[in-house]
């Protein structure tokens, strides 16, 4: 049997695995950095670092009593070297150099986004390739061709910002807590997702199959606030049962209140705009390439009313669709198991391997 050590670290959560050759996972453990980062409405990459650097090696640890599989019984160790934020990054690359040096053991990268869309291979439990890849998070929106766990395509991604970054975005601006996008996913539940008119950025040009969500942000921004430079807390809309003053802005608020329909309402109506691009691009991108299956990956695939939305669209179409249950859609080192095809393709690294924060296009 072989047994791999997959070690994640691309962005806000550490985590770490042991997988075998069967897709059999020995021991997983992720450890949410959710807590640090909320007051700030989003990630903050130096925080992030540290706090890899401070958890680590405890998550390693973890992950290997629950398998109960010692370092001496590794056969490779696997780490996300691309895409991320280049300091969390660094911090799993150098532990699992680190570990290939002292037990003299074979290192092997792995690409975070492939690693997404692998997820929905191991919660199957079957083949998924040849398929389109959707992966949709915090930090990418993409479209891919994947003709096997090694030959990726990309077919488009967002031109500005990410489907999970918006949700983040517009959270903050509803006042709702980091991350946006289950907070928004719950608050939706009661809205009207027709109250507010906003934009389906690049989802009726049918030329291409890119992504565009900042316009929306905005768009959202400006039915919230007025135009121009939002200085916070002089929100042209308040919420009748505010505590603080109602009918008149006042510099000493540091947030706007808005009343929780409104709140309902925005949510709603953003989430679907988000919804009919995702869907839109992903059904275009499985006609284009003659495609009958899809597979989604990312956080934002944890959103329960885009799973909805995929698979009522994939099944009146007669495409097979694939997304893995929600642990396995957030960050995660199990979805690492992609490592399996390397180390059976021999695509070994040298311990001067780098990191790639941004975009590989292979
Ligand atoms: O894949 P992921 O865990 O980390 C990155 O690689 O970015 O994705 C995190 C993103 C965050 O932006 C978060 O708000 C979003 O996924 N997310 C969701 C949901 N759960 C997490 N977005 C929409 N609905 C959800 N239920
Ligand atoms: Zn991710």
């Amino acid at each position: 049997m072989i047994r791999i050590l997959t070690i994640e670290t691309t962005c806000d959560e550490t985590a770490a695995a042991v997988v075998t050759d069967q897709l059999q996972v020995l021991g997983a453990v992720v450890a949410s950095q959710d807590d640090l980062h909320q007051r700030f409405g989003g990630v903050v990459p130096e925080v992030a670092s540290r706090a890899h650097v401070e958890r680590i090696l405890p998550v390693i640890d973890q992950a290997l009593r629950q398998a109960g599989v010692e370092l001496f019984d590794l056969d490779a160790v696997a780490v996300a070297n691309r895409p991320g934020l280049a300091g969390s990054l660094l911090v799993g690359l150098m532990a699992a150099k680190t570990l290939c040096f002292a037990y003299d053991l074979p290192l092997i990268a792995i690409d975070h986004l492939q690693a997404h869309i692998y997820a929905g291979r191991i919660s199957s439990g079957r083949d998924i390739f040849p398929c389109v890849g959707l992966i949709v998070s915090g930090g990418h929106s993409n479209l891919y061709r994947c003709q096997t766990a090694l030959d990726f395509t990309p077919l488009g991604s967002t031109i500005d910002d990410a489907a999970g970054e918006a949700f983040d975005k517009v959270a903050s601006m509803l006042g709702l807590n980091y991350p946006g996008g289950p907070a928004i996913e719950r608050a939706a539940q009661g809205g009207d997702p027709k109250r507010f008119r906003l934009p389906r950025p690049l989802l009726a040009d049918s030329s291409r199959l890119d992504f565009s969500f900042s316009g929306l942000k905005t768009s959202v921004r400006y039915q919230l606030f007025g135009p121009g430079r939002v200085k916070k807390g002089t929100g042209p809309i308040f919420t009748p049962n505010a505590t603080k003053h109602q009918d008149e802005p006042s510099e000493n608020w540091t947030c706007p209140l808005f009343h929780a329909q409104l709140v309902a309402d925005m949510a709603a109506s953003f989430q679907a705009a988000v919804i009919d691009c995702l869907v839109g691009k992903a059904m275009l991108a499985l006609e284009r390439t003659n495609s009958k299956r899809l597979c989604v990956g990312g956080g934002v695939a944890a959103n329960t009313s885009l799973r909805k939305a995929l698979e009522a669209e994939s099944a009146e179409r007669g495409f097979e669709l694939i997304v893995p249950p929600l642990a396995l859609c957030t960050d995660n080192a199990v979805m690492g198991a992609i490592a399996i095809e390397r180390y059976y393709a021999s695509e070994f690294e040298d311990l001067d391997l780098d990191i790639t924060a941004g975009l590989v296009r292979n």
